[in-house]
């Protein structure tokens, strides 16, 4: 018999984390690690995190094939569920990636991820982008895959038939989308047998996408938010001249200063007292730590949540251009930001 998996002395007790409960009765932690490395971060030193981050009081991790590093936090779980950590205790998140929409890839992806993960069942199973665009890891943004496709909701729906199928067969107890938008997940809504728990979306103050995020609480989806401290170590091609730095902004730091902690806790706080779920990456156990504590101590008042929500930019940093079909216009055409689905030849002449 296991002894009962300790929570290190200075980490946070999960019982004290909020949780959020999702349309189908599910419980998930109101924050959890990120494990995508930005290139910056090999699979050991991710899931060396994720280990540590377990025994600091952490119980969501945030996965996915594509970040290439499923094996190896699969043996960092492990380790803590070898050390006498419930498995009910744990929400895992994977994705299937976008060249593995075909409803028979998408069985295979998911049951490639549970093998690497070493688990029975994921809490969720989300579709990461809702374009079945592939492109090598790490490529320019400039890349293209020349079989690329706009969002076609028909084959789409074919893709959340296989995920559905996946609830049924009990390999995932939720299933999600990422990357949409709202006449994307609207459409998907009125389709779909199985409705989607979670959507895992850019979420920091310079980028609070309110009608969205409103938008899917309506319609009883859980935001996730990514990229919750705007992603300040994203890899290079992420970058661009213009994009603003979250941690930079006067109104966060002075609200920071005040209650004598790092610019990203307040973004953390923020982000868990609107109420979506941040999922900030870090492999530093110190980050880590307070990244956790942050949302469990010295909440925000209404003033300061009323101060952050005017800085809003509307600085999407994930703009997504790999994924852009031929005959697509600029990255705009993957958000449908006129609040139309745009097809083959995106809004229409190049800018
Ligand atoms: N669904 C999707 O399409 C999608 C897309 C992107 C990301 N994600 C998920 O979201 C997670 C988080 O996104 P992200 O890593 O891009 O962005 P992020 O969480 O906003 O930023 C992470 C970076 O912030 C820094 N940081 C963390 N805690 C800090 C603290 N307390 N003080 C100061 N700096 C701190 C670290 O930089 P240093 O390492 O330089 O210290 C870390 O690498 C990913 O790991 C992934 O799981 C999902």
């Amino acid at each position: 018999m296991n002894e009962r998996f300790q929570t290190a002395a200075d980490g946070v007790d999960p019982a004290r984390v909020p949780g959020r409960r999702l349309y189908n009765g599910l419980e998930m932690p109101a924050i959890g690690l990120g494990t995508f490395g930005s290139d910056k971060y090999g699979a050991e030193q991710v899931a060396q995190a994720v280990g540590e981050a377990l025994r600091l009081g952490y119980r969501l991790i945030d996965c996915a094939a594509c970040y290439g590093n499923e094996a190896q936090v699969g043996r960092a779980l492990h380790g803590a569920l070898d050390a006498g950590l419930d498995r009910g205790e744990l929400f895992v998140i994977s994705k299937v990636w976008n060249d593995c929409h075909a409803p028979k890839d998408v069985r295979a992806s998911c049951e490639r991820s549970l093998r690497d993960l070493g688990l029975s069942y994921l809490d969720a199973y989300l579709v990461h982008w809702p374009f079945p665009n592939a492109h090598a890891p790490g490529c320019d943004v400039a890349a293209r895959d020349p079989h690329a496709r706009p969002y076609i909701h028909a084959e789409f729906m074919e893709t959340w038939r296989a995920m559905e199928r996946l609830v049924d067969d009990g390999l995932v107890r939720s299933i999600g989308v990422s990357n949409v938008t709202i006449p994307k997940l609207a459409r998907i809504l009125q389709d779909a047998r199985i409705r989607p728990a979670l959507n895992e979306m850019e979420l920091h103050p310079s980028f609070q996408q309110g009608e969205l995020f409103q938008f899917s609480l309506d319609h009883g989806v859980q935001p996730v938010g990514y990229c919750p401290l705007g992603s300040p170590s994203r890899p290079e091609r992420d970058r661009t001249p213009e994009d603003i730095s979250d941690l930079d902004m006067p109104v966060l730091v002075q609200i920071a200063r005040k209650h004598g902690v790092h610019p990203a806790l307040v973004c953390l706080k923020w982000a868990v007292q609107r109420g979506q779920v941040p999922i900030p990456f870090s492999v530093k156990r110190e980050q880590m730590r307070s990244n956790l504590r942050a949302v469990v101590e010295d909440p925000l008042t209404p003033e300061e949540m009323h101060a952050l929500r005017a800085l809003d930019r509307n600085d999407r940093k994930i703009k997504g251009q790999v994924f852009l079909w031929p005959g697509a216009g600029s990255w705009l055409d993957l958000w449908d930001v006129d609040g139309t689905i745009p097809g083959w030849n995106g809004y229409g002449p190049h800018a």
